[in-house]
C-alpha cells in the first residue's frame, strides 16, 4: 500500500482525490516516514491502556487488584489491540493518594506483589508486543520515605531537611504559614512540626497531602535520585516514564506569594524555567537506551496542566519530554466548536517542535468519560461541586462511542484509561465511608473524589466481585462495584456484537492495522469539501482516503458517495450518519491507494 499522499487542488469530495492533504507534497513526505512506526519512535502513534494496578484485577483474592492479575489477564489486553501499557504508581506506599506518594521506588508494594514479579510482568508484556511505562512522581515522596524520616528527626537547618521545604512560619509566634498557596486537593499547604519538646516548630510544604511533602529541586541529592530512579527501570525493561506534576517540582525560594496575574515564568510554584533543565537531564539519561533492542526508544511523557499551550509545548522541544498528556482535549465540552478549536491549537502549539500530540478522553483523576459527556455542562474542573448532577448516561455512551473513534483517528498517540474500554460509568453513589481519595476529604466532600473512577473492573459472572477476583475469593472489593454491573462485563460484551469493548476491539484492529492511523499527516475537511460538513460536523482527512467524520449537529446528513463505510461508533440511520456518531471511511477511488 503507497504511504504518499498526494496534493490536488480539486475540492469536490465527490472527486476522491480532493482529500488528499492540502500540505506541499514536500513537507507531506517529511511525514510520510514517521508513518512506519519505529522502534525509536513507538511514542509518536501508540495505543497506551492505562493500569491502576489496585483496581485492574486481582490475583491474589484480597479484594484490591495485583500484578499477578494484571499476569493472568494480558492476553485480554493483546486481544484489545493495545501496544503499550502506563501502571500508575505500584511502589510501596502507604496509599495516601492511590501510590502517589512513594516510599521506595525500587521496592513494589507488597498489596500489589514484589520486584520479581513486576520483571516478569514486564517481559511478558513485551513477549506479546506490549511495552511497559511506569509513573515517576518527582514533586513530592511519601511521608514515610526515608529522607523524610530522617528529616523529621533531623533538626532545622540540618542537611536532611535541605531535601525539602522545611521553614519558619511567618507571625511573632511563628503560627502563621510561610505562604497562601494553594493546595491541589484543597486544605492548606503548609504542615507544622511539633518539636520533641511539644513545642511547635518548622512548617513543611505539600502542594498535595501532608503525607506527600514537596521535594527540594535545587538539592544535587534529589536531581541524581531521580536520574538513577529512570536507570533502574530502564534496565528493567522498561520504555517509558509517565512524569507525574512534572510542571510543579520547582519553586521559587523567595517564597513569594502567587501574583494576581503571573507572566511566563513568574508562578512561583508552577511552570518554572528551571524545570527545563532538570527535564534535559531526564533526556540524555532516556538517550543513554536509546539504541538498545529489543526496546528501542524510551519516552518521557509528561503531565502538565497549563493552561498555556506555548509553555506547554516547550516542554516538548526535542532535548526534554517526548509528549505530554492533552488536557486541552480532556476538558471540553462535547461540542464540534470547542474540540476543533482544542484541536487546532493543540496541532499548532506541537508543530513547531516537530512533537507528536496525544489524545486522552480520560484517567484515573476525572469524571468517567460516559458520565461526564451526558451531562448538560461535559467540562471537566477539578475542585468544583460535582455531586448530583443529572447525566444522561445513554446519552453520554452514545457520544463516548463516537469520542472514541475521533480521538484514535486523530494524529498522535492515543490513551485509554481502563474501563472506558467497557463504557463504565462514574460510581456516583459509593458510600462515603469507603471514599479514600483526600480531594474528598480535604474539600469536605466539596469536590466528590476520584473513587467513582477507580472501582474495580468487572470481568465476569452476574454478581460482585464479577470476577475481579479468582473464583471461590470472598473478599470484599476495596471499592464497592454496583450490584447491576452484570452488563458491563467483559464476558458479557464479548458475546454483544453491539458492546463498547467490541467497538473498541474493531477501533483497535484499525489503528493497529492501518498506517494512515496514529502519527502522520491530517487536514480538515469543510462544507466546500462535502455539503454535509458544516460547523457542527468535525471531518478530515488522514493519509489514503482515510476520512473520519463527527457529527454534532442535531440532523442526520448523507455521507460522501463513493466512499467505503469502514466503521461507525453507532448504525447509519437510512444510511445517514446520525447526531453523536462518528464514521470512518476510505474513499473507495483515492488516486494513492495502490490496493
Ligand atoms: C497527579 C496524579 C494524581 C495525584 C497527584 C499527586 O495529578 O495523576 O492522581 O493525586 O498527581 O501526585
Amino acid at each position: 500500500m503507497s504511504r504518499t499522499v498526494e496534493h490536488h487542488k480539486t475540492t469536490a469530495v465527490d472527486s476522491p482525490e480532493a482529500l488528499g492533504a492540502e500540505t506541499p507534497e514536500a513537507s507531506i513526505d517529511a511525514l510520510g516516514t514517521l508513518l512506519t512506526p519505529s522502534a525509536n519512535s513507538w511514542w509518536r502513534g501508540d495505543t497506551i491502556y492505562q493500569i491502576y494496578p489496585r483496581s485492574f484485577a486481582d490475583g491474589n483474592g484480597d479484594g484490591t487488584g495485583d500484578l499477578r492479575g494484571v499476569r493472568q489477564r494480558l492476553p485480554y489486553l493483546k486481544e484489545l489491540g493495545i501496544n503499550a501499557i502506563w501502571y500508575t504508581p505500584w511502589y510501596e506506599s502507604p496509599l495516601a493518594d492511590g501510590g502517589y506518594d512513594v516510599a521506595d521506588y525500587r521496592r513494589i508494594d507488597p498489596a500489589f506483589g514484589d520486584l520479581a514479579e513486576a520483571e516478569a510482568l514486564i517481559q511478558d508484556a513485551l513477549a506479546l508486543g506490549i511495552r511497559t511505562i511506569v509513573d515517576v512522581v518527582p514533586n513530592h515522596v511519601s511521608a514515610a520515605h526515608r529522607w523524610f524520616q530522617q528529616a523529621l528527626a533531623a533538626e532545622p537547618g540540618s542537611p536532611e531537611r535541605a531535601r525539602f521545604w522545611f521553614h519558619p512560619g511567618l507571625g511573632e509566634n511563628g503560627d502563621q504559614p510561610p505562604t497562601h498557596w494553594p493546595n491541589n486537593f484543597a486544605g492548606p499547604t503548609w504542615t507544622r512540626l511539633t518539636n520533641e519538646d511539644g513545642t511547635p516548630g518548622e512548617w513543611y510544604l505539600h502542594l498535595f497531602d501532608p503525607e506527600q511533602p514537596d521535594l527540594n529541586w535545587s538539592h544535587p541529592e534529589v536531581v541524581q535520585e531521580h536520574e538513577d530512579i529512570l536507570r533502574f527501570w530502564f534496565d528493567r525493561g522498561v520504555a517509558g516514564i509517565r512524569i507525574d506534576s512534572a510542571a510543579l517540582l520547582v519553586k521559587d525560594p523567595a517564597l513569594p506569594e502567587i501574583p494576581e496575574n503571573p507572566g511566563p515564568g513568574e508562578h512561583p510554584n508552577t511552570d518554572r524555567d528551571e524545570l527545563h533543565t532538570i527535564y534535559r537531564g531526564w533526556r540524555r539519561v532516556a538517550e543513554e537506551y536509546r539504541d538498545r533492542a529489543p526496546l528501542g526508544g524510551r519516552a518521557l511523557i509528561g503531565e502538565i496542566w497549563l493552561p498555556d499551550a506555548e509553555r506547554f509545548a516547550a516542554y516538548l522541544r526535542p532535548d526534554e519530554m517526548h509528549t505530554a498528556f492533552n488536557f486541552d482535549f480532556m476538558t471540553r465540552q462535547w461540542k464540534a466548536e470547542e474540540l476543533r478549536a482544542s484541536i487546532d491549537l493543540m496541532r499548532d502549539a506541537h508543530a513547531p517542535i516537530g512533537a507528536p500530540c496525544t489524545w486522552v478522553l480520560s484517567n484515573h483523576d476525572v469524571t468517567r468519560v460516559v458520565t461526564r459527556y451526558g451531562r448538560e455542562d461535559s467540562s471537566f474542573e477539578f475542585l468544583k461541586k460535582r455531586r448530583g448532577i443529572p447525566t444522561d448516561l445513554a446519552l453520554g455512551t452514545r457520544r463516548a462511542r463516537a469520542a472514541a473513534l475521533l480521538t484514535a483517528a486523530l494524529p498522535g498517540s492515543l490513551y485509554i484509561w481502563q474501563g472506558d474500554e467497557l463504557g463504565l460509568p462514574e460510581v456516583e453513589d459509593l458510600p462515603d465511608e469507603e471514599r479514600q481519595d483526600p480531594m474528598y476529604h480535604r474539600s469536605n466532600g466539596v469536590d466528590p473524589g476520584r473513587d467513582g473512577c477507580r472501582v474495580p473492573l468487572p470481568w465476569s459472572g452476574q454478581e460482585p466481585p464479577f470476577g475481579f477476583e479468582p473464583e471461590g475469593s470472598t473478599a470484599p472489593t476495596w471499592l464497592s462495584q454496583p450490584a447491576d454491573w452484570n452488563t458491563y462485563t467483559v464476558e458479557a460484551q464479548r458475546k454483544d456484537p453491539g458492546s463498547m469493548l467490541n467497538l473498541y476491539r474493531r477501533m483497535l484492529e484499525f489503528r493497529e492495522r492501518d498506517a494512515a492511523l496514529g502519527d502522520g499527516p491530517f487536514r480538515w475537511l469543510t462544507a466546500s469539501d462535502h455539503a454535509g460538513f458544516g460547523p457542527e460536523v468535525l471531518a478530515f482527512a488522514r493519509a489514503d482516503g482515510f476520512i473520519s467524520v463527527t457529527n454534532f449537529s442535531g440532523e442526520p446528513f448523507a455521507l460522501p458517495e463513493r466512499a467505503q463505510l469502514l466503521l461507525s461508533s453507532s448504525p447509519l440511520e437510512g444510511g445517514l450518519l446520525p447526531a453523536d456518531t462518528t464514521a470512518w471511511l476510505r474513499l473507495t477511488q483515492h488516486p494513492s491507494r495502490t490496493n
